[in-house]
């Protein structure tokens, strides 16, 4: 490599508990073993405003926002991530690992609420304002295989609470998302042990990388 290295966005995405935050740190230490500068973020909460729609969005109590509502905040986050985090990394050469990004929106607001695609690709566009991940990872997984693993790592918030016909109109999302887009997209069978899922997202993000 010479000159400045060139940045990029990789994203991480799948049903809950499908092993994202697990395989984004992991992806991360294995770009920086490679000599790489990268940044490991997260949607929501990639920021201090986004820590907040965070919590505002997956709180069990308190009032549930409407579908509409709960899209725009999802991008209120992400436009506040992309222009203070993401878009800055990458100007200077990083490599962003964000867990989760706009196919979750796609996947939760459009196939799982039932929200207007066009409308919700319009306006996650604008809330992106150009920056579109490289490379995608979705770790493909039966939601109910997804939820008890989540159940490991703490109490279920507002979105694991929903019923599982969402979730699995999520993950056909995923799956229909990926169709679309096999340049960019890898689906991995997130049934799969860790190590292994781990070697195999590290050496086809780092080979894509290198022949970009
Ligand atoms: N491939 C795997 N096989 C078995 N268990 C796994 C695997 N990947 C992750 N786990 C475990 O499943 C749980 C959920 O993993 P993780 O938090 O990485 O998932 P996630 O997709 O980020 O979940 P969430 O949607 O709740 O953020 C953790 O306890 C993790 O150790
Ligand atoms: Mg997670």
């Amino acid at each position: 490599m010479s000159g400045r290295p060139r940045g990029a966005l990789l994203t991480v995405e799948g049903v809950e508990g499908a092993g994202k935050t697990t395989q984004a740190a992991r992806l991360v230490e294995a770009l920086r073993s490679s000599g790489r500068e990268a940044v490991l973020t997260r949607e929501p909460g990639g920021t201090e405003l986004g820590r907040d729609i965070r919590r505002m969005l997956l709180a069990l109590d308190g009032e549930a926002p409407a579908p509409e509502a709960e899209l725009l905040l999802y991008l209120a986050d992400r436009a506040q991530h992309v222009r203070r985090l993401v878009g800055p990394a990458i100007e200077r050469g990083a490599i962003v690992v964000a867990d989760r990004f706009s196919d979750s929106t796609i996947a939760y607001q459009a196939h799982g609420r039932g929200l207007p695609l066009d409308a919700v690709r319009a306006i996650d566009d604008f809330a992106r304002g150009g920056i579109a991940p490289f490379l995608t990872f979705v770790l493909d997984l039966e939601p109910e295989a997804g939820l008890v693993r989540a159940r490991a790592t703490g109490p279920a918030d507002r979105l694991e609470s929903e019923e599982i016909a969402f979730h699995r109109r999520v993950r056909e999302g995923f799956r229909a998302i990926a169709a679309a887009s096999p340049g960019r997209v890898v689906v991995l069978d997130a049934s799969r042990p860790v190590d292994d899922l781990a070697r195999e997202i590290a050496a086809t993000a780092l080979d894509r990388l290198e022949h970009a």
